[in-house]
């Protein structure tokens, strides 16, 4: 069964609980949190989360992009994030902080650039509740889905079914109506989708056709 998650990123943040309501039908919302450290942008932190999750009922999975997610992850578990992604290249110590973001309650979930390879981390796996392969170089919403990622894809889903791992595979950046049936067919299961979700008239519409895209 495919999930698919939109990106607040491309919603109008002005009227973020309007928007997470325009998604209807959609399994979790997913929130990029950047720091203008980890990457060249600056969106929203805590605060705005702990907001939304008084505002809707959908659960929020928490993208971070930002620099020592030892030290602020756990916090956005606590505010009741349901899903934690943080990045491999800034962890300093992933397995202590996957372990703490489930005894906080939430899934713990680990995210790779384009440039970092999934093999270091195969011993890592198990640690983990969802595992995101990035698809554009992290930073912006809107930018083209980089096709030389469909290769890790496969490799990685390979590597959860050796191990019999039941981990969610994650894919975000570009991931459109064109791309999504790819992204599916090498092995990913969880779909986020900004632009193509929140760039469409019908933002619920757009959820549905994905999902009917990803499952064909
Ligand atoms: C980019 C973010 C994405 C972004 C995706 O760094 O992690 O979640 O919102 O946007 P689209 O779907 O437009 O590529
Ligand atoms: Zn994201």
């Amino acid at each position: 069964m495919a999930q698919i998650n939109p990106s607040m990123l491309s919603a109008d943040f002005s009227r973020l609980a309007e928007e997470a309501r325009a998604v209807e039908g959609a399994d979790w919302l997913h929130i990029d949190v950047m720091d203008n450290h980890f990457v060249p942008n600056l969106t929203l932190g805590l605060p705005v989360v702990e907001s939304l999750r008084k505002a809707t009922d959908i659960p929020l999975d928490c993208h971070l992009m930002i620099e020592d997610p030892d030290r602020w992850a756990p916090a956005y578990a606590e505010a009741g994030a349901g899903s934690v992604t943080f990045h491999a290249e800034a962890a300093a110590a992933p397995v202590r902080l996957a372990r703490e973001l489930r005894a906080k309650g939430a899934r713990a979930s680990m995210a790779l650039k384009p440039a970092t390879p999934i093999e270091p981390y195969e011993d890592l796996l198990p640690e983990l509740d969802m595992l995101l392969v990035m698809t554009v170089e992290p930073g912006f919403g809107g930018q083209a889905f980089l096709d030389i990622m469909l290769p890790k894809i496969r490799r990685t889903r390979r590597l959860i079914e050796r191990h019999g791992l039941s981990l969610w595979l994650q894919v975000d950046g570009g991931v459109s109506a064109e791309t999504i049936e790819r992204c599916a067919e090498a092995g990913a299961d969880v779909f986020v989708a900004g632009s193509a979700v929140y760039g469409a008239q019908d933002p619920a519409a757009a959820v549905r056709a994905l999902r009917e895209r990803a499952e064909r």
